[in-house]
C-alpha cells in the first residue's frame, strides 16, 4: 500500500492565493487517487490565474544616502527587493502588476554637512553620488521600475502636500524641542540613549549608544507631530497583522518598543541650522525633519498626491535594514495612519554585513566597493553570493575567500559539471532532450522487472525536486532568500549523486538495453536543471538565462506557472522530450580560484 502526497503550490509572497498546481506525487499507487491526480493537472492549465494574481506589488528599497560611495551593504539592501520583485513577476508576468522603486535620500543635516566637509556645494555631491548608486544598480542587474531623487521638484510637492494633510487633522503643533540630536544616524535620542567616549583629543565626547556616532544637544522651536497618539492604533495593527514585519524577531521587538511611552516627535528644523531640505509650508524658517521627507519618497514614487497613487498602496512591501526599522515600523505607519493612510502591507527586514568581523567603516577604511566584486566575481555569481549567504535575522560577515569557495564549488562545480555533464557531446551526442522511458523509471517505486533501473534513492529525487517549487515559494514568502537557494543547492547536489550513481558515461547509446535508461537518466536530471534553472532566475538572472537557453527552453516557458516537472514520470507528455538543446556557450560559471591566485598575484607585484 503507498500513500500520496499531492503538493499544491500557490503564490505566497503577498499573501495573496495564486495559481493552484500540483507539483508532486510521491511514493505511491492508489487507482482512485491517481485520477484525482489526473484531474488536478487537467484543471490546471498553464499560467492558470485568480483573481488575486492581478493585484498589484509594489517594492521599494531605501532611498541612499548620498554622503558617501555604495557599499555591499547597500547592494545588499537593493538585491533583496530585486529577488523578492523577480519573483513575484515569475508568478504574475503582466509587467503591469508589478512596481519597484529605488533612488537617493539627498536632504538634511547628514548631506549638507559631508559636502561642506567635500568643499562641495549639497547639489553636486548628491549628482555625484547618486549618479553612483544608479550606475551601481545598473551594473547589478536591479530591475527597478522607478529611481527617485528626494531633491526632484515632484518630491517637494508630494512632501509638502502631505504636510499639509497633517497639519489639517490637528497633528502638527509648534513646541521647544530640547535634546540630542545624531546628524549621521538623523535622529532624536533620549538621554538613556546616549553614553561618553573618548574623542580624537581624548575628552569624553557624546555619542549614540546604539551606532555610536557623536550627537550634539539641541535646543530650539519646531513643529511636532502626535506621535503619542499612535501608540494604541500601531500595536493593534501589529497584533492584528503577525506578518507585517518579517522575520518575526523584527516584528515582536517592535511590539517591544510600543510597550514603551511614545513620545511626540519633532519633524522640523531652522532653516538657519538646516538649509538644505523643503522648507515647511507657509514657514520658511523651518525645514522638514529629513526622515519625514524621506519616508514620503514611497509616496511620491507612486505619484501622490494625485489619486493615481492609491492603486499602489497599500499593496506595499518596504525591504530596509534593520538599523533604520524604527522609522519604519513606528514613525511612518504613525505618520501614514495620520494621513488617513494605511500601514504598508509588509515591512522586510535584514541584518548588516560586517568585514572580516569589523562593522563597515570609511574610518576604519575597510569599506568593501560592490563595483569592485562585480567585476571580480561577475554580477551573477556576487548576487548570489550576498543572496545565498545573508541571513535577514543576523548579521553576516565578509571576506573574498568565502565568496570564491562558495562560488566554485555551487556555482562552477555542483551546477556547472552537472550541466556539462548532461549535455557534453560525448554523453549526449545527439544535442537533445533524450526520451523517459516509463519502463526504466516507473511512477510508482518498488517495481521489479528486467527493465526497471530506477532505485529508491532515486524517487527521493523526484520527490525532493518536485516539492522544490513549493519550499522555495513558502522560503520567499518568509523573507528567508538564503534557505530558497539552500533548498536549491541541496537538490543540485541530490541530481549529481543520481548522476554518479547512475554513471551514463559507462552506459551506450548502441545498446538496445542501455540506451532508454541512458535517455531517462538524462532527461531526470535535464529536468531538473530546468527547475534550477527556473527557480535561480530572480538571484542569477543572467546565468539562468544560460542554464535554461541551453536547455532548449524558451522565453515563453520559464514563469513558475509553466514549472511542471517530469511530466512524462506522471504519465503526460512532455514539451520537451526531442527538443534540439541550445546552442553551447562555454562553461556556465568558470571556476574563480585560478583566477584569484592569478589576481592575488597580480596585487603583490
Ligand atoms: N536614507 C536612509 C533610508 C531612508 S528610507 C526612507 C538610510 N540610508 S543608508 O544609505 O544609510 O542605508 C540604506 C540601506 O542600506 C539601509 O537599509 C541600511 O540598513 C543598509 N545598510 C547600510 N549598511 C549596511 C551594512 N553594513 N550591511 C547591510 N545593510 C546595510 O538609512
Amino acid at each position: 500500500m503507498y500513500i500520496y502526497h499531492i503538493f499544491f503550490i500557490h503564490s505566497s509572497l503577498d499573501g495573496h492565493l495564486g495559481c493552484f498546481q500540483v507539483l508532486a506525487i510521491v511514493n505511491n499507487a492508489a487507482t482512485n487517487i491517481r485520477d484525482s491526480r489526473l484531474r488536478h493537472y487537467s484543471s490546471c492549465p498553464l499560467g492558470a490565474r485568480d483573481d488575486a494574481q492581478d493585484a498589484r506589488a509594489y517594492f521599494t528599497t531605501p532611498i541612499f544616502y548620498v554622503n558617501a560611495a555604495p557599499h555591499i551593504g547597500h547592494l545588499y539592501s537593493a538585491l533583496l527587493a530585486d529577488a523578492l520583485c523577480r519573483y513575484r513577476r515569475l508568478r504574475v508576468p503582466s509587467a503591469a502588476a508589478t512596481r519597484f522603486s529605488t533612488g537617493t535620500d539627498e536632504h538634511g543635516l547628514k548631506i549638507q554637512q559631508a559636502a561642506a566637509t567635500a568643499g562641495l556645494a549639497p547639489a553636486e555631491l548628491c549628482d555625484q553620488v547618486s549618479a553612483q548608486f544608479q550606475q551601481l544598480f545598473r551594473e547589478a542587474s536591479i530591475s527597478s521600475t522607478d529611481f527617485i531623487r528626494t531633491t526632484e521638484a515632484r518630491h517637494r510637492v508630494a512632501v509638502q502636500h502631505f504636510w499639509g494633510v497633517l497639519k489639517a487633522r490637528g497633528l502638527l503643533y509648534k513646541g521647544l524641542y530640547e535634546g540630542w540630536y545624531c546628524a549621521s544616524d538623523e535622529c532624536f535620542l533620549p538621554e538613556a540613549k546616549v553614553t561618553r567616549q573618548p574623542g580624537p583629543s581624548g575628552d569624553l565626547c557624546p555619542v549614540s549608544l546604539e551606532s555610536g556616532h557623536p550627537v550634539s544637544w539641541t535646543k530650539e522651536e519646531n513643529y511636532i507631530f502626535r506621535l503619542s497618539q499612535f501608540r494604541e492604533p500601531l500595536q493593534r495593527w501589529l497584533r492584528g497583522d503577525p506578518r507585517a514585519i518579517t522575520p518575526e524577531p523584527f516584528h515582536h521587538a517592535v511590539l517591544q518598543w510600543l510597550e514603551e511611552e511614545l513620545p511626540d516627535l519633532s519633524v522640523s528644523r531652522r532653516s538657519s541650522h538646516l538649509h538644505w531640505g523643503i522648507p515647511v509650508p507657509g514657514d520658511d524658517s523651518q525645514t522638514i525633519y529629513v526622515w519625514l521627507d524621506a519616508l514620503v519618497n514611497y509616496l511620491t514614487v507612486i505619484g501622490y498626491p494625485n489619486a493615481e497613487f492609491k492603486s499602489w498602496w497599500p499593496t506595499t512591501s518596504h525591504i530596509i535594514g534593520k538599523d533604520i526599522l524604527k522609522f519604519h515600523a513606528i514613525y511612518w505607519p504613525a505618520l501614514l495612519l495620520g494621513a488617513g493612510m494605511s500601514p504598508p502591507h509588509r515591512i522586510y527586514v535584514h541584518s548588516h554585513w560586517t568585514v572580516c568581523g569589523q562593522k563597515m567603516s570609511k574610518s576604519l577604511g575597510n569599506v568593501v566597493d560592490p563595483r569592485s566584486c562585480l567585476d571580480r566575481y561577475t554580477v551573477d555569481g556576487f548576487r548570489y553570493f550576498l543572496l545565498r549567504q545573508g541571513v535577514p535575522h543576523w548579521d553576516c560577515d565578509y571576506y573574498d575567500e568565502k565568496v570564491v569557495k562558495l562560488l566554485d564549488s555551487e556555482l562552477a562545480d555542483a551546477l556547472g559539471g552537472l550541466l556539462n555533464r548532461c549535455t557534453a557531446k560525448r554523453i549526449n551526442p545527439s544535442g537533445t532532450y533524450p526520451a523517459f522511458c516509463t519502463t526504466c523509471f516507473p511512477s510508482e517505486p518498488g517495481l521489479v522487472g528486467p527493465s526497471v533501473r530506477a532505485q529508491a534513492e532515486d524517487y527521493a529525487l523526484v520527490s525532493a525536486v518536485a516539492t522544490l517549487p513549493k519550499q522555495v515559494a513558502d522560503h520567499y514568502d518568509n523573507f528567508q532568500i538564503y534557505k530558497a537557494l539552500e533548498a536549491v543547492s541541496s537538490c543540485v547536489r541530490q541530481t549529481n549523486g543520481f548522476v554518479q550513481r547512475h554513471a551514463p558515461w559507462k552506459l551506450n547509446w548502441q545498446s538496445p538495453v542501455d540506451a532508454p535508461w541512458l535517455g531517462t537518466v538524462l532527461h531526470v536530471a535535464l529536468e531538473c536543471l530546468r527547475v534550477f534553472g527556473t527557480l535561480l532566475q530572480p538571484v542569477t538572472p543572467s546565468l539562468a538565462d544560460k542554464l535554461l537557453s541551453r536547455l532548449g527552453v524558451s522565453a515563453t516557458e520559464r514563469g513558475l506557472g509553466e514549472l511542471y516537472f517530469l511530466p512524462r514520470f506522471h504519465g503526460h507528455p512532455c514539451p520537451f522530450e526531442g527538443r534540439r538543446l541550445g546552442s553551447e556557450t562555454g562553461l556556465l560559471f568558470p571556476r574563480l580560484d585560478q583566477s584569484r591566485a592569478w589576481l592575488l598575484k597580480a596585487h603583490r607585484t
